[in-house]
């Protein structure tokens, strides 16, 4: 297959590229660098520096038959989306539109999205199903699911679009530089420069950790098939895990004292106290599940990181 991939050189989309060219297929990737390095597009990848919310970037893709675009480019913090909200929807949602407009164009017919868990805000009832109301509390996920109703738009015209609701994906790769977005990512980083770790909001709120590479799994599972029988799937691990657990765990990983020491801070607008995912929907009509348990996933991360020379 051709696959466009956007946000190629961010953490989970170079990951998917990895894992596309390793099965064989051609990958494009377009990606402005805004949070990711150069050097984190893989090997054999065609890479296009372009931000996806200007409607010239897409004009500059090299002239292949694509069979599908996997859509990732955003700006993926909660809290910078409530700071500067036009640039979230210019990213975040202006971008599939025009994207979907290209896609008309070229006759493209399959596009695939990163959703996220943030369209459901604070939820009600607990865990959440595709199904339960999606009342976002940030931009960004307004932006994620205004996203979605363009795709849905755009596939009564034709075009198979399947939206994965992603929820808090970690693991090797994910970008330790960037302080403001990946809980994990954040709590390692601070660790491994050993400075007290700021937790913006309650070390009593929780969250539903997924595997990067359990999460590649089901985008390539999607990727394979012409259409999904639904257009939206969560994809997370199905458990609620307090922040306070999750610190433990990160220092039981990186063999730190249960003692090292953790800021509490008042909590960024737009965040989101707890919730976790019901997967049922993506098990039922894709066989897949998460296959990861957080402690050997976090211990994979640490390891990764050590290794990494921008982790400190
Ligand atoms: N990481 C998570 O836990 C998670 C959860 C749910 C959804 N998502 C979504 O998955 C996608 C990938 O997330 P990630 O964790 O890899 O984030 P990331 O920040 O590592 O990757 C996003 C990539 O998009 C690029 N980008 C940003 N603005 C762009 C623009 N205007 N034009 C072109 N490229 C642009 C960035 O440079 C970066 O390489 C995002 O859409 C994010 O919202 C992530």
């Amino acid at each position: 297959m051709t696959i466009l991939i956007t946000g190629g050189a961010g953490f989970i989309g170079s990951c998917l590229a990895r894992r596309l060219l390793a099965e064989g297929d051609t990958v494009v990737v377009v990606d402005n660098l805004s949070t990711a390095r150069r050097e984190t597009v893989p090997e054999g990848a065609v890479f296009v520096d372009g931000d996806i919310g200007r409607p010239e970037t897409l004009g500059k893709m090299p002239a292949l038959r694509y069979d599908a675009v996997c859509h990732l480019a955003a700006q993926s913090s909660g809290a910078v989306s409530m700071e500067q909200p036009v640039y979230d929807v210019q990213t975040n949602a202006l971008s599939t539109i025009l994207l979907v407009r290209w896609c008309r164009e070229q006759g493209i017919r399959r596009v695939l999205y990163a959703s996220s868990m943030a369209v459901y805000g604070n939820p009600v009832g607990l865990p959440v199903r595709e199904s339960s109301d999606a009342v976002p509390v940030s931009y960004y996920g307004v932006s994620k699911l205004m996203s979605e109703h363009v795709l849905r738009l755009a596939s009564r015209d034709g075009l198979s679009t399947t939206a994965l609701r992603m929820f808090n994906v970690y693991g090797p790769g994910q970008n330790l530089a960037n302080l403001r977005q990946g809980m994990a990512s954040i709590y390692l980083a601070y660790m491994l420069k050993g400075v007290p770790v700021p937790v913006t909001g309650s070390l009593e709120r929780f969250r539903d950790f997924v595997y990067i590479e359990d999460v590649i799994d089901a985008w390539i599972n999607v990727l394979r098939r012409d259409a999904t029988s639904s257009d939206v799937y969560n994809i997370g691990s199905g458990m609620p895990v307090r922040v306070r657990d999750l610190l433990q765990l990160l220092l039981d990983a990186s063999g730190l004292p249960s003692g090292y020491p953790v800021e509490e801070k008042v909590a960024p607008p737009g965040d989101q106290f707890g919730l976790f995912s019901d997967c049922g929907r993506a098990d039922i009509e894709l066989g897949w599940r998460a296959k990861t348990a957080l402690a050997d996933g976090l211990r994979r991360m640490v390891a990764w990181a050590l290794k990494e020379p921008t982790a400190r």
